[in-house]
């Protein structure tokens, strides 16, 4: 089947690459699957662009715009309506994006919490009243994954309402009393007896310097929610587990509340043991690992499906039920995992290489090479506390000397302007502030 598909593209990669040629920033279409561009049949990028061949360093006579890009984390798309932007993921031959499958995490992390009520009916109802009341900390309202998370809670427990064709994401703000339109009661029918579920609050975590996903946002607003409706508040969800464990830390676990999150960090894996309900990995390990293998494949000129679909010389191969690749969106997803009180010892150090990818590549044949990566926030959880150490474990793996960025969260051109010189890199990768900031990157590797 993956077989196919490539051939497939290949030929596709001809068509485009003689019709386009010279302008890699729409040459690409659909290309390049199967190869980095110095192999196949990537006529534009034969001479002087594209990835280098083993014999000659990338560094020197490659342009930037020719460069292998990979965005990662935050993928380029309209921030209101999701859609994605099909010219930052198609920049060049070697450009990819490298995430989670967004959706099946939501789902995921829906039902946890589901099944969680389901299993511990009897003492969910803390005043009894008969409603099972939750609050939710959302990320960021203009990002997918936030939205997807958001959306996911409300489909499994029945209070999400519908706008323009899918469910309302929105925050209500505060709807302790059920009238919000942006959510609706749900009704869950366990052991014979129906309960409603209420969505009681909801809000961006987002800090006053302009900051999402925050955490101390979250530790704040769940002081404000608890003094005004605290016995109401049954579960707290978070879309992440940074806010999460703020929550949990400041009030939930206290008042034994169970409290969900995202993103299986170390510490909330910990916390599980203490009462934390649950959280998703979202295999961060293959997420950190895909982000500078395709880069590798990229700069060695071979199929980038090598230690990916395909093993490598090392041994290192990943199998296909731990992520997807889908070629119209030039994306690598990683599968999501649900971490509860049955599993999380299997789950304790988020920071660890995924074993059939912890192979170290020989550097006769792959050959040290720059790369400049940057993390839009130096202080979010999951990217420092479990993305980055294991980018930093994977680069030496992988022969990759990388130079890691650290944003503020906030500002894209405190990013960009430590871009201001490409030239010393052989390959980029980007975790953009907002994810409709792509053409920024664009227009620097562009000069
Ligand atoms: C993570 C969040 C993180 C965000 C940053 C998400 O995938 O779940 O914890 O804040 O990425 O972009
Ligand atoms: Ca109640």
């Amino acid at each position: 089947m993956r077989k196919k598909i490539i051939s497939m593209t290949m030929a596709l990669v001809l068509g485009l690459s003689l019709t386009a040629c010279g302008d890699s920033g729409s040459s690409s279409g659909g290309n390049s699957a199967s190869s980095g561009s110095s192999g196949g049949g990537d006529v534009s990028s034969s001479d002087n662009s594209g990835a280098s061949s083993e014999q000659e360093p990338a560094s020197g006579n490659v342009e930037n715009k020719d460069k292998p890009l990979v965005w990662f984390n935050r993928q380029p798309s309209n921030s209101s309506t999701g859609e994605l932007d099909q010219a930052a993921l198609n920049f060049n031959d070697n450009t990819y994006y490298v995430g989670f499958d967004a959706n099946q995490g939501a789902e995921l992390q829906g039902t946890m919490i589901k099944d969680y009520i389901e299993a511990n009916i009897d003492k969910i109802d803390r005043n009894g009243d008969g409603i099972i009341g939750y609050v939710l900390a959302i990320g960021d309202i203009g990002h997918n994954d936030s939205i997807a998370r958001t959306r996911g809670v409300r489909k499994a427990l029945g209070t999400g309402v519908e706008k323009n064709g899918d469910i309302n994401s929105d925050p209500v703000g505060t709807n302790a009393d059920g009238s919000s339109s942006v959510v609706q009661d749900g009704k869950l029918k366990i052991g014979g007896k129906e309960y409603t579920v209420r969505e009681l609050a909801s809000q961006e975590m987002k800090n006053s310097a302009g900051a999402t996903w925050d955490a101390a946002t979250a530790g704040n607003a769940i002081g404000t929610w608890s003094s005004s409706f605290g016995k109401d508040i049954d579960i707290v969800a978070s879309n992440n587990d940074g806010m999460g464990m703020s929550m949990f830390n400041a009030w939930s676990k206290d008042q034994k509340v169970p409290t969900f999150g995202y993103d299986a960090n170390s510490d909330a894996v910990a916390a599980i043991a203490d009462g934390y309900g649950g959280t998703i990995s979202q295999h961060a390990d293959v997420q950190a690992y895909l982000t500078l293998r395709v880069l590798r494949n990229a700069l060695d000129g071979i199929d980038i499906d090598t230690g990916i679909g395909t093993a490598d010389e090392a041994g290192n191969v990943l199998s296909d039920d731990v992520y997807v690749y889908r070629e119209e969106e030039r994306s690598y997803y990683a599968l999501n995992v649900a971490v509860t009180a049955d599993n999380y010892k299997d789950f304790t150090d988020s920071t660890k290489v995924y074993e059939p990818v912890s192979n170290q590549l020989d550097e006769g044949s792959h050959a040290s090479k720059k790369v400049w990566l940057n993390i839009y926030n130096a202080s979010d959880n999951f990217l420092s506390s479990t993305y980055q150490p294991l980018l930093q474990n994977y680069d030496d793996l992988l022969n990759l000397d990388v130079d890691y960025i650290g944003g503020d969260g906030q500002t894209e051109s405190n990013i960009t302007n430590r871009l201001g010189n490409p030239g010393q890199y052989d390959a980029f990768a980007i975790n953009m502030v907002k994810t409709d900031n792509a053409a920024s990157y664009m227009a620097l590797l562009n000069q």
